[in-house]
């Protein structure tokens, strides 16, 4: 049977660890002006918690790890931070991802690439390339990345393909042209410094995702901390839709708690 993938139109399978996490890495520029550093180190110091954040979800059994890195809506910072940003993502591209080939993990980016310069869309290319046949961990970077965008561009898509479908658009017509389509929607969303929205990130796939925030700022966020969300994690009772009773079934035993 296929993987379900969308969790409106069937109930995932789900166990004690999270499939699929995403994460919205805030708080680097706070931790960088409690220090009287620039905002900048700030960021260096989270790229550093990337590496290890990885390796940590890798370790701990997780498929896929979406983190953000930039948002569309980034851009409007100081241009000396969009760059340093910038700077930060071509050397996760043109020295980390070869560490992350030699240990199986895969390496995508999702987002609106046609801001980014030619060499910047040839290394995303050539680092997607390869790593595509990877069968570890699926590290997905989110890169001038918005969901309101992610859901026009698979309309956009579709409206190429099968022009005749959008008067009956469904679901899953849909689906399979979103970011992140062939992975599982993620079962926990992470927030780090202590903001509790989502900020137009995966708006289409969190439907049904168990949200974790903390004030942790993310260049302290480290394995301990990574732990405790999953531990959070695994004491939600994931209903999709369902009634308790439903989950415990006929015998009172509690069936499919995700720490369970
Ligand atoms: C939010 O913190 C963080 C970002 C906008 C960028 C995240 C980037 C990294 C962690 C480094 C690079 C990562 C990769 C994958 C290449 P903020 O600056 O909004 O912090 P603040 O809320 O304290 O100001």
């Amino acid at each position: 049977m296929t993987e379900p993938l969308s969790s409106t139109l069937s109930i995932p399978v789900t166990g004690p660890i999270p499939r699929h996490i995403a994460i919205i890495m805030d708080g680097n520029g706070r931790w960088a002006q409690k220090r009287y550093l620039p905002r900048v180190a700030g960021h260096r110091r989270g790229a550093e918690v990337v590496r290890r954040i990885l390796m940590t979800c890798r370790d701990r059994g997780v498929e896929h790890l979406t983190l953000f890195a930039f948002s569309s809506e980034n851009w409007r910072r100081p241009p000396a931070e969009v760059t340093l940003l910038m700077r930060l993502f071509r050397s996760m591209l043109e020295g980390e991802v070869a560490r992350m080939h030699e240990v199986n993990i895969r390496f995508r980016v999702i987002g609106d690439l046609s801001r980014f310069d030619g060499a910047m869309i040839r290394l995303i290319e050539q680092a997607e390339a390869l790593t595509a046949g990877n069968t570890g961990l699926t590290l997905s970077v989110a890169a001038n990345y918005g969901g309101r965008w992610d859901i026009l561009q698979a309309v956009r898509r579709l409206a190429q393909t099968r022009p005749d479908c959008l008067a009956t658009l469904s679901e899953a017509d849909l689906v399979p042209h979103l970011a992140l389509a062939d992975a599982p929607e993620p079962d926990l969303f992470i927030r780090t410094g202590g903001e509790q929205r989502v900020s137009n990130f995966l708006l289409w796939q969190l439907a049904y995702t168990e949200f974790y925030f903390t004030d942790v700022l993310w260049p302290e966020f480290d394995a301990d901390e990574l732990d405790r969300a999953i531990q959070s994690y695994q004491q939600r009772e994931r209903r999709f839709g369902r009634t308790s009773e439903q989950l415990r079934g006929a015998d009172g035993v509690q069936r499919e708690v995700a720490g369970r």
